[in-house]
């Protein structure tokens, strides 16, 4: 984990109008995909957690939303990368991607990478969506239960809100085996990035607690 400060280069919005960023940003402290970076501008009270969509020659597109205040130029001290991102199986033939929250952009870089290694992806999200890949299949997320059996991996992004009903979204019952392996992001806000404890992202775990911030926020399915 490391610190160094980023600058703001430009604002865009993507197509639902929430602005996202192009950061310039030291190539050790870019987030793989799923991990995060803790970002305050100057006036911050608390640090806003930045996800990529994308890598950029001189840093990487932040998936939106982020705060109003940031404009191009605007100077940011970050921290990271932090948290346990996505470790995605080898000989994945039929992925699926599950947006749950306001977004796709912080899973669809993973469709993009698996599309290069010949598997077939299929994408379920309700908000209106970005163009896609061509080979990229998008459905609404009320056809995920009758869709199942053809994923051989899952990748979600889940709010943290909707944790305690990812099963009853999927057709699964509490004691049903998953159909096959996958991995969900967990949105969550993560004020101190597991420096305070403050227990703002934890979340049922088996028998225990975890912190999204430290432990995640990706977690394999099966735990959740
Ligand atoms: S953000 Fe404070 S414990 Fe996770």
């Amino acid at each position: 984990m490391r610190t160094s400060s980023a600058t703001v280069i430009e604002v865009r919005s993507d197509y639902l109008g929430q602005p996202g960023a192009l950061l310039a940003i030291p190539e050790k402290l870019k987030p793989a995909p799923g991990q995060y970076v803790l970002a305050c501008d100057d006036d911050c009270l608390l640090p806003h957690p930045l996800f990529s969509t994308a890598a950029a020659p001189q840093g990487f597109l932040v998936a939106p939303p982020i705060p109003a205040a940031w404009k191009a130029g605007t100077t940011l001290n970050l921290r990271g990368p932090l948290g346990r991102g996505f470790q995605l199986r080898e000989n994945i033939r039929h992925l699926m991607l599950a947006a749950l929250g306001n977004t796709v952009e912080r899973i669809l870089p993973l469709g993009i990478s698996a599309l290069k290694q010949e598997a077939a992806v299929t994408l379920f999200a309700d908000p209106p969506l970005p163009s896609l890949p061509p080979e990229i299949e998008a459905y609404p997320t009320s056809l995920i239960p009758e869709s199942l059996h053809w994923a051989d991996f899952l990748i979600i992004d889940i709010p943290i809100e909707r944790l305690p009903l990812w099963r009853q979204n999927f057709g699964i019952s509490s004691d049903e085996p998953l159909p096959c392996a996958g991995q969900a992001l967990v949105v969550s806000p993560m004020p101190c990035g597991g420096m305070a404890e403050c227990g703002v992202c934890a979340i049922p775990f088996r028998r225990t607690w975890k912190t999204c911030c430290k432990d995640g926020p990706v977690f394999n399915l099966e735990d959740l």
